[in-house]
C-alpha cells in the first residue's frame, strides 16, 4: 500500500427534510449568493425551501449556470458578489453548479485580472466559504475540492483543485433526486462507477481496505442502477446511489492506490467539443483505455471480475476481458451508449479530441503516464 495523507473537512447532512438545517449551518450574519442551474431547482421548489431557511439573512439569487458550467457565466456571478458585497455562497444543484460555485468562490478573491489563470494552475490563496444543497448524485463534488469549468468560446474544459474549495457542508436529501429524468439518474450511476474504477483498476498496491471499499461500492451501483431504471421512485435506491456517488470521489478511494484519470481527461474534451454528457463520454472512453492497457491492468481487472462480477476461473486475461465486457453490458443496460457512433461522431472527432489534448498538454496520461497522443488516438479509434 502506498503512503497517503487524508483530509476532508466537509460536514455531511444526509436525509430527507434536511434543507431547513441551513439555518444552523449558514452563519447568521452571512450575506449569501444562492447559485442554481437552468430551471429544475426553481421549478421543483428547492430554491423556495432554501430561501425560506435563510430567514432574515440577505441573499441574492443567481440562476442560469449551465450543465458543464461556463466560465463567462461564472464571471457574472463574481460581479454579483462584488456588486452586492456578499461573503457566502450556496450551491443548489449538481456537479455543474457546485463546480461553478467553487470557481466563483476562488475567482472572487483572486487578485489577477485573468481569472481563467486559475484553470491553468495559478495558485489561489483565498476563497469565499460556501455550502451545498445537492440535487443530483454523480460527481462527488459535494465532498471534494476539485472543479471542472468549460470555456465554450475557446472549446476548452479544464479543472482545478484546492483545499480552499472544500464545501463547508453539504446537504444530501435523496428525495430531492426523485425529479431527475432517467437520463440524468443513469449518468450519475455511470459517473460514480467510473470514478471508482479510475482509482481502483490500475495497479495492485496491496491496499486491501481501499480495494474492499471500492468493490463494495461497485456492487451497490450494479444493484441500484437497474433498480432505479425499473423503479425511479424508490427513495431507498436513491439514498444508496447518493451516498455511493459521494464516496466514489471524496478522497477515500485513492488512499494507498494509484490513480488513472485518463478516461476523464479524454472524456472532458468530448464534452468540450460536442457537448456530450460527462458520464456518457466516460462510457465511450473507458473500455478503450482498458483494452489498450490490458496487460498493465490485467491483475486488477481480474480481481474486479472475481470480487465485483462474481466470476470464477484461472485465466487472468480471460477474467480481465470479461470485466470489460460486463462493464460495457452494464452501461448498455442503463441505456448509455459506449461508442462514438452512438453519438453520431466519426473519425473527425478522434482528430479533434486529440488536437485538444495536445493544446492543453495532456500528453502523458494514466497511471503509467504512457498514454501519449498516439495512444489517445488508438484508444478513441477503437471506440468508433
Ligand atoms: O440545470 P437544471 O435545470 O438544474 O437541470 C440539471 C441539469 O440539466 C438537471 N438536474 C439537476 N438536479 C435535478 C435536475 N433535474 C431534475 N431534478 C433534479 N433534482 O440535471 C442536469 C445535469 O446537472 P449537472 O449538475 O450538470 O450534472 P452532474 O452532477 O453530472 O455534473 C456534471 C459536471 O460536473 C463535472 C463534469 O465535468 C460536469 O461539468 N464533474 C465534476 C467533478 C468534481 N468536481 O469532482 C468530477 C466529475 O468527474 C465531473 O468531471
Ligand atoms: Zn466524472
Amino acid at each position: 500500500m502506498l503512503n497517503f495523507e487524508f483530509y476532508n473537512p466537509t460536514r455531511i447532512i444526509f436525509g430527507e427534510n434536511t434543507i431547513a438545517r441551513l439555518d444552523e449551518l449558514v452563519p447568521a450574519q452571512a450575506k449569501v449568493l444562492v447559485v442554481y442551474g437552468g430551471n429544475s431547482a426553481k421549478a421543483f421548489g428547492t430554491i423556495g425551501e432554501v430561501t425560506k431557511a435563510l430567514g432574515q439573512r440577505k441573499y441574492v439569487e443567481f440562476g442560469g449556470v449551465e450543465a458543464n458550467p461556463d466560465y463567462l457565466t461564472l464571471l457574472k456571478a463574481v460581479d454579483a458578489i462584488k456588486e452586492h458585497e456578499l461573503d457566502y455562497i450556496l450551491a443548489v444543484g449538481g456537479g455543474s453548479v457546485i463546480d461553478g460555485v467553487k470557481f466563483i468562490a476562488a475567482a472572487s478573491q483572486f487578485a489577477g485580472e485573468d481569472k481563467w489563470a486559475i484553470l491553468e494552475g495559478a495558485p489561489i490563496s483565498q476563497a469565499l466559504p460556501f455550502g451545498v444543497v445537492l440535487t443530483i448524485p454523480a460527481t462527488g463534488s459535494e465532498m471534494n475540492s476539485g472543479a471542472v469549468i468549460s470555456y465554450r468560446e475557446r472549446g476548452l474544459k479544464r479543472s482545478f483543485a484546492s483545499p480552499l474549495v472544500f464545501p463547508k457542508f453539504s446537504i444530501l436529501d435523496p428525495s430531492k433526486t426523485l425529479t431527475l429524468p432517467e437520463r440524468q439518474t443513469m449518468n450519475g450511476v455511470v459517473d460514480s462507477f467510473v470514478h471508482i474504477v479510475e482509482q481502483y483498476a490500475t495497479k495492485q498496491t496491496g491496499a486491501a481496505v481501499t480495494d474492499e471499499f471500492a468493490e463494495g461500492l461497485l456492487r451497490v451501483l450494479l444493484q441500484v442502477g437497474p433498480e432505479l431504471k425499473a423503479n425511479p421512485n424508490s427513495v431507498q435506491a436513491r439514498s444508496d446511489l447518493m451516498w455511493a456517488a459521494t464516496n466514489a470521489l471524496n478522497g477515500l478511494l485513492r488512499l494507498g492506490e494509484v490513480g488513472d484519470w485518463s478516461v476523464h481527461a479524454i472524456g472532458h474534451q468530448l464534452t468540450a467539443l460536442y457537448g456530450i454528457d460527462h458520464a456518457r463520454t466516460l462510457a465511450i472512453v473507458l473500455p478503450g483505455v482498458w483494452q489498450y492497457k490490458l496487460e498493465a491492468k490485467q491483475a486488477k481487472l481480474a480481481q474486479m471480475a472475481r470480487k465485483v462480477f462474481g466470476l470464477e476461473g484461472d485465466d487472468e486475461r480471460e477474467l480481465a476481458l470479461a470485466t470489460i465486457a460486463k462493464t460495457e453490458e452494464f452501461f448498455h443496460s442503463l441505456g448509455v451508449g459506449t461508442r462514438l457512433s452512438d453519438y453520431d461522431l466519426d473519425v473527425q472527432a478522434v482528430v479533434a479530441v486529440v488536437a485538444n489534448l495536445e493544446k492543453i498538454g495532456a500528453t502523458a496520461l494514466g497511471e503509467d503516464k504512457d498514454i501519449d497522443l498516439v495512444a489517445s488516438t488508438k484508444i478513441l479509434t477503437s471506440r468508433l
